[in-house]
């Protein structure tokens, strides 16, 4: 089974993912970017748990679009009301990794992150 190159910024925290592995967690979408994320240790606010309806969880892709699952429209009505959405706006616990991609976690979330200091 492949694995995957996730590049998480502005940290630039590259980790990667083996798609024999997914679930890498218990959260969101098996092999979605906030179960890769939690499992290597990159806090990604998920008020919800990882079910799609709260929006914490908002990403910013920043390359390898395509290799993310597609969204659904139940995804894209969460993502339009998360503060800051941006055309390439996605959730971490529905967008299921699936070639080399890298993401943005926006500064609101990170700084309700736990892993240290803004
Ligand atoms: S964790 Fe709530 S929408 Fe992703």
């Amino acid at each position: 089974m492949p694995t995957y190159k996730v590049t998480f910024l502005p940290a630039n925290t590259v980790v990667t993912a083996d798609s024999a592995r997914y679930p890498c967690g218990s959260h969101g979408e098996a092999g979605s970017v906030l179960d890769i994320a939690l499992a290597h240790g990159v806090e990604i606010e998920h008020a919800c748990g990882g079910v799609g309806v709260c929006g914490t969880c908002h990403i910013i892709v920043r390359a390898g679009k395509l290799n993310l699952s597609p969204p659904s429209d139940d995804e894209m009505d969460v993502v339009d009301m998360a503060p800051g959405n941006t055309v390439d706006s996605r959730l971490a616990c529905q967008a299921v990794v699936r070639g080399d991609v890298t993401v943005e976690i926006p500064g609101w979330n990170r700084n309700l992150a736990s892993e240290g200091p803004a």
